[in-house]
């Protein structure tokens, strides 16, 4: 890509510059340049980012920079005026110019947190999102586990599920942010995680292990419920963070989700409602009598999303649980004859 070259050349002329301070001068002990060499990398970096049209570009410098330090970044400010190997430095600069190309910044880390767990993540799976987090609290709640999250002041009551372990059932997990999530905060309980992305599941399954909850979290590859024959009826809950993007949207999002999120996490057919019709109509089979189908929503979508529910018979008429900025963002109902709320 010519625009990468140039690129490469503007950066490899930067990072010279950086590194062959004009001035030096002695002090404790040891040669040091007058101009901090993490302060020159970071405004050259800034400057790089913005021509690229990063949205928070002095961020992330910071962060890749301190990524190639394998420090944090209040430790950047620790090593204003230390001499950095040459090597971190032309770390960092690949780092840069995959940012410059609208990489995420979570894919050049290797890490998101979510549920305040830090979850590796790279181009196999979907990035978590903060709004997810509702979709855990609303389960949590039902299950009679939380009571006060102020997000969850329109959700339904909890209610004590039968006694024994709560099986619980994940469908399309991606990193495996919700399944996991839910299994360190819910220690009896035994969680089945659905995806069709064989690369995914190889992402949950490591981050399972990270968060010692391998033991408990089967991983299922397949098409929704297929990889669940037999276990009709089984499960109290079943949560769900489907594609919901319309297929006319999908060009607008921007070009960190466009370019490099998985498609398959993001493609929910003409109207974005393909895989909620889906889940209604194959779910209920798969909950025991009175168990809850917990799915997250797109903006705008919740409306819709409850009329689809309405139309289930054998689901009561479904309730949306609003997420931190006030939209509703996530759809429950209920297997069974009783109105939910
Ligand atoms: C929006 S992502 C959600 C990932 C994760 N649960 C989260 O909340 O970050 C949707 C996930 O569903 C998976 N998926 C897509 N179609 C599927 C299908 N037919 N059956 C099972 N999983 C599917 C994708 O591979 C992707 O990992």
């Amino acid at each position: 890509m010519d625009a990468g070259k140039s690129e490469g050349k503007r950066q490899r002329a930067k990072g010279k510059s950086t590194e062959t301070p004009r001035f030096l001068h002695k002090s404790q002990g040891s040669l040091r340049s007058t101009r901090p060499a993490v302060a020159s990398l970071l405004a050259a970096a800034e400057a790089e980012l913005t021509a690229h049209g990063i949205s928070t570009p002095r961020l992330d410098a910071e962060v890749l920079l301190a990524h190639a330090l394998e420090v944090d970044r209040a430790g950047l400010y620790a090593r204003l005026y230390d001499p950095l190997p040459p090597g971190r430095v032309a770390a960092f600069h690949r780092l840069l110019a995959r940012r410059a190309r609208h990489e995420p910044l979570q894919y050049l880390t290797g890490v998101q947190e979510f549920w305040s767990l830090a979850f590796r993540v790279d181009q196999r799976v979907l990035i978590p999102r903060p709004e997810t987090e509702v979709v855990v609290e609303t389960a949590l709640r039902l299950l009679g586990k939380v009571e006060n999250f102020c997000s969850l002041l329109h959700a339904p009551r909890s209610y004590a599920p039968r006694a024994g372990r709560v099986r619980l059932l994940d469908i399309g997990t991606g990193s495996g942010c919700i399944a996991i999530a839910l299994a360190t905060e819910l220690s009896q309980a035994e969680v089945w995680a659905v995806d069709t992305s064989r690369d995914a599941l190889a992402v949950a399954r490591e981050n399972a292990e990270r968060h010692r909850v391998a033991g408990r979290i089967r991983f299922l590859h397949g098409n929704l419920f297929t990889p669940l024959a037999g276990e009709e009826g089984g499960f109290d809950l079943i949560v769900s963070n489907p594609p919901y993007i319309a297929r006319d949207d999908l060009a607008a999002l921007q070009p960190e989700v466009q370019d490099w999120e998985p498609r398959s996490a993001l493609a929910g057919g003409v109207d974005g409602l393909d895989f909620y019709r889906r889940l209604l109509s194959e779910g209920p089979a798969y909950l025991r009598s009175g168990g809850w189908l917990v799915m997250e929503m797109g903006q705008g979508q919740g409306s819709e999303v409850l009329r689809l529910i309405g139309e289930r018979r054998d689901l009561s008429a479904g309730s949306g649980v609003l997420d931190y900025a006030g939209r509703e963002r996530v759809a429950v109902a209920r297997k069974g004859a009783t109105r939910v709320g």
